[in-house]
């Protein structure tokens, strides 16, 4: 089963990023996690581009979206809502197919209460999209705030490593339930 991973932040260092790189690295033999790496190469979203005028980048991204059983999404909060990047790639799919009744696991790096407002936005967006959300959503681990070092450390703890192999396959077996 094939899940494409979107971070919302392209940071160098982004926290989402490092946790979406741990589920590629830890995934079942199941389970295949491509990583996106496409939010920057989409131009801002315009309705006047749809259909034939539809950009060579957008029809990469949203190949890459219909070909898989599942989105991972793992975004920051800026600003209590959903990085713009993010939402103009989300844009450029509402209209499409690919997204159709996706199901989609949602990751989260935010403690203490941080990062609710973010959370409820993306889910609200991909709701509204069609989306539909793991159960077992969000999968959470604490990071942001995190040195890149002390991340990576987190990411290598065995708790966690067997926490993100039994995500990924509580969300293959709920793909499977839909089918
Ligand atoms: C433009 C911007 C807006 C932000 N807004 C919020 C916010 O509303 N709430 C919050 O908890 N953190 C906010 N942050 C902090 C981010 O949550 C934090 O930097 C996070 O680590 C970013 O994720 P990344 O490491 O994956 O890039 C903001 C950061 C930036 C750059």
């Amino acid at each position: 089963m094939r899940f494409y991973a979107i971070s919302g932040s392209v940071r160098a260092v982004s926290v989402h990023s490092a946790m979406l790189r741990a589920f590629r690295d830890n995934a079942p033999d199941a389970c295949e996690v491509v990583l996106c790496d496409l939010l920057e190469s989409l131009p801002i979203f315009n309705p006047d581009r749809e259909g034939e005028a539809t950009p060579q980048s957008v029809l990469e991204f949203a190949h890459e979206v219909g070909k898989a059983d599942a989105l991972i999404v793992a975004a920051p909060e800026y600003a209590h809502g959903i990085p713009g990047g993010l939402k103009n790639a989300l844009d450029w799919l509402v209209s499409r197919p690919e997204l159709i009744g996706k199901p989609v696991l949602l990751a989260h790096a935010y403690s203490h209460g941080r990062g609710h407002y973010g959370l409820a936005a993306l889910e609200e967006v991909l709701k509204t999209a069609s989306l539909q959300i793991a159960p077992n959503s969000p999968f959470s681990v604490p990071l942001v705030g995190r040195s890149p070092e002390e991340t990576k450390d987190i990411l290598s703890e065995p708790a966690v490593r067997r926490s993100i192999r039994t995500a990924l396959e509580a969300l293959r077996q709920w793909v499977v339930t839909l089918s």
